[in-house]
């Protein structure tokens, strides 16, 4: 297992293009399921996520190229409608083939997800909106069997909000499974999140015939069958965010190159509140630093409101500003495991139901710290940038999930950052001990 080692406390400078959005890649390679005809998808991040979506399309009959940004899929087989276990527990996004598959198919075999370190991540939306077209669903041994019945899916009205609101991937499935049904389909309480848009345009490009894609009502009209996808990928707009929280604790005017700054508007607006300027020039984003930041009120809601994905990379802005913020989250309220590491560098941070009480300190100091999920990985990547002295962040392929070369890129703003294996390490202890 791979660590970090960040020597803190040094000013980056110079700019950053930003990735292509991994949660807006992930669904749309499961559009090649859809179609006979040979797809293309460009500007696709080079992520762990990405070959694990790639290996379950593999399973599927999925045959793929994946040169620089680009992969080229197409179906060479239909023999397996199953995403095995050992895929989709490594990633919850292996769920997105269910209702290209049964679209496709008439039948899909997934995996049931079960929680992950997020807390608990149910998937009761994504079936009871395949339900409602008709699909005829049974749980078994861990797997979700889905089936089309006799005359195929038939489109409906569906009410897709849950507890916390909208969910995308549950969009999303019943989305792509809405675009093959016959007659039409009504999805209220849709998510309007940026990736959920691009997956629209995506299948829009292919034939499909839908409208409303970006606000709580997406109205879907049934096509016969879908043609070849072109498409190329939306920036990253949770790396993007990432980026400029790393020049804001460093205090460093980075710029942010080739991103969307419009699906940026809740943290780009947090970020003035806490007097963390950010000047907007097409598609760049300039950090214009402050000498200390302000503490803040967040909370974390679907799209366009603050996103969850966020709310650990804010936290070590905050951990650092001036009085004390109040970070509540309304997506996964257990999502706070960067806290407890935080407070390993001497972050002051209390968490009660589903809220991070945050006092912010002049200065945080280097330590070794574990990342436990992707965001909370960055969040003390961040951290580590601004803290005196160093520190060693382990577990880095959470981090290597959803963050193309961290280290490299950062270690291009002037970030000193390097990656060291387990190898390297017990190389390290070795010595220490001779
Ligand atoms: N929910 C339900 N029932 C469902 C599905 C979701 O109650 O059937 C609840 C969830 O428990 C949560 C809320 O709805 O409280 C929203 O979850 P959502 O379904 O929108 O999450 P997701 O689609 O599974 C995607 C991203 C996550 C991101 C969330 C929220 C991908 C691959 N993943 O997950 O990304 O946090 O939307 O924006 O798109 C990340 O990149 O670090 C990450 C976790």
């Amino acid at each position: 297992m791979d660590s970090y080692i960040i020597e803190g406390g040094q000013s980056l400078r110079g700019s950053i293009g930003v990735s292509g959005a991994k949660n807006a890649a992930l669904p749309i390679l499961t559009v090649a399921l859809m179609t006979g005809e040979t797809c293309s998808f460009g500007n696709i991040p080079a992520l762990r996520d990405i070959q694990t979506q790639i290996k379950i399309l593999n399973t599927l009959g999925v045959e793929t190229t994946w040169k620089g940004k680009t992969i080229t899929a197409r179906v060479k087989d239909t023999y397996n409608s199953t995403a095995p276990y050992e895929l989709v527990k490594q990633m919850r996004a292996g769920v997105c083939v269910l209702g290209p598959l049964l679209a496709a198919r008439g039948e899909a075999v997934v995996s049931l997800p079960g929680g992950c370190n997020l807390g608990e991540r149910p998937i009761d939306l994504h079936l009871r909106g395949l339900e409602a077209l008709g699909a005829i669903i049974t749980i078994n041994g861990g797997d979700i069997t889905a089936k089309v019945p006799k005359g195929g899916l038939k489109g409906a009205e569906i009410y897709l909000g849950g507890k916390a609101g909208s969910s995308v991937l549950a969009t999303d499935n019943v989305m792509c499974a809405a675009v093959l049904a016959k007659g039409t389909t009504v999805i209220e309480c849709a998510a309007c999140e940026p990736e959920t848009v691009d997956l629209a345009n995506c299948l829009i490009s292919m034939g499909a015939k839908i409208e409303g894609h970006g606000s709580p009502r997406i109205v879907i009209h049934g096509v016969k069958k879908l043609k070849a996808a072109n498409w190329s990928i939306i920036p990253d707009r949770i790396e993007t965010a990432t980026f400029l929280m790393a020049g804001a604790v460093t205090r460093s005017p980075i710029t942010v190159t080739g991103t969307r700054p419009d699906h940026l508007l809740a943290v780009l607006d947090t970020m003035r509140r806490m007097g963390v300027g950010v000047e907007r020039k097409g598609t760049s984003l300039t950090v214009v630093p402050c000498e200390r930041a302000k503490a803040c009120e967040v909370t974390t809601l679907p799209h366009p409101a603050f996103p969850t994905d966020v709310q650990s990379p804010i936290m070590a802005l905050m951990a650092l500003a001036e009085g004390t913020s109040i970070l509540t989250e309304r997506i996964y309220p257990d999502r706070f495991m960067a806290a407890a590491e935080l407070r390993r560098m001497g972050a002051t941070i209390s968490v009660a139901n589903g809220q991070a009480v945050i006092q912010g300190v002049p200065k945080l100091s280097g330590a070794p710290v574990m990342a436990s999920d992707l965001r909370a990985g960055a969040a003390l990547v961040i951290a580590g940038l601004a803290a005196v002295g160093t520190t060693k962040v382990s577990r880095v392929y959470h981090i290597d999930r959803g963050y193309e070369r961290f280290e490299e890129r950062l270690g291009k703003l002037g970030a000193k950052i390097t990656r060291i294996s387990e190898a390297a390490e017990e190389g390290l202890t070795a010595g220490a001990a001779g």
